[in-house]
């Protein structure tokens, strides 16, 4: 590039993805790019929203619990909203699971396609009111051969999804996808109105020196577990690692991803399964996680191959560089 002259060349989130399914040829409708294109909208959208809250009074509480027992916040509610409303509109999806929904939302015919999306709205609503990062959480499955879209077709493992990402809206708002070939990070440029590819190919260093635990559930954390993060505090030889907790999985991930180390949320004496939800924060984060080189488990088994038995079953996780993932993995089978 010649120096001091802006590129003239910008590679949207669409003109990249569209790139990657022509790639496959026959094989790809288009369908995918639209889906994706929708969800774009939703997070410049809730991002807009987000940006506004303190101003336009969406602080605060709406008044309700979700199915998993969390109060939402009046940006949960709206974002899900957001989500529905433009999901059900592309004509591309068959059946919705939000974390703020009870049930799967079936699509009618007339709207009907053939991608099922699960999704947690707004993620990190507890950092909402501060004004620190929160983000949205996506899956993508294709319904099964000659479904019309019932439940069965998202009760499936996160290695059948065909997409996962997620945006997180920080000092900018950042989509990570992965359309099963690697993981791409756009930013949103907010005078153009498009995510503009930013971090081509994400791999996550090999090994980090961060873990992402929130460490104030130590006296429930098992053995496993509380052994690990001794081994990374008092090293036999060398440093600390460092903590860092923000509180938003988006967040913690989007860090881990980009600097390397461990995020974990255990099950622990007090819950039983942790608390991050199967289906819509543990699938699409172990599908980028593995996608860009690092390891998402359990502790005793690969995320991505958890048969879900209901929509908003939880599960433990721990995700991030290998290195650091097999470390405590070691804990685990001891
Ligand atoms: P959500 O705001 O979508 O309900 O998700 C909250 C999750 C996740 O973002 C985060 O990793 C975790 O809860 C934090 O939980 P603790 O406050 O228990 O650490
Ligand atoms: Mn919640
Ligand atoms: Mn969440
Ligand atoms: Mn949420």
């Amino acid at each position: 590039a010649t120096e001091g002259v802006p590129s003239s060349e910008i590679i949207t989130l669409t003109r990249h993805v569209l790139h990657d399914q022509m790639r496959l040829g026959a094989a790809a409708t288009g369908d995918l790019t639209l889906l994706l294109t929708a969800i774009q909208v939703t997070s410049k959208f809730i991002a807009t929203n987000v940006r506004k809250a303190r101003l336009i009074n969406l602080i605060g509480l709406a008044g309700d619990t979700n199915s998993t027992g969390d109060e939402q916040k009046k940006l949960d509610v709206l974002s899900n909203d957001i989500m529905v409303n433009s999901l059900r509109a592309s004509g591309k999806t068959a059946v919705l699971v939000s974390e703020e929904l009870e049930d799967a939302i079936i699509i009618e015919e007339k709207n009907r396609g053939k991608y099922c999306v699960v999704f947690d709205p707004l993620d990190g609503s507890s950092n909402i009111d501060a004004g620190v990062n929160i983000g949205t959480i996506f899956g993508i499955y294709q319904i099964r051969p000659g479904s019309k879209g019932t439940i069965e077709d998202v009760l499936r493992p996160g290695s059948e999804m065909v997409a996962a990402g997620y945006t997180m809206y920080g000092s900018s708002a950042n989509l990570v996808l992965s359309t099963g070939s690697g993981v791409n990070g756009y930013t949103l440029d907010a005078a153009l109105g498009e995510f503009i590819l930013t971090h081509p190919d994400i791999q996550i260093p090999p090994r980090g020196k961060i873990y992402s635990f929130n460490e104030g559930n130590s006296m429930f954390f098992h053995p496993p577990v509380v052994e690990y993060l001794k081994s990374i505090k008092y090293p036999a030889s060398g440093k600390p690692y460092s903590a860092r907790y923000i509180g938003s999985m988006v967040a913690d991930v989007h860090r881990t991803f980009l600097y390397g180390g461990i995020f974990g949320y255990p099950d622990d004496k007090k819950s039983k399964s942790g608390k991050l939800r199967l289906l819509y924060e543990a699938f699409p984060m172990a599908f980028l996680t593995e996608q860009a080189g690092g390891i998402a488990t359990t502790g005793t088994q690969r995320i991505l191959d958890i048969v879900p038995k209901s929509i908003h079953e939880r599960c433990p996780v721990f995700l991030g560089s290998k290195e650091d993932v097999q470390d405590l993995m070691k804990f685990y089978s001891a």
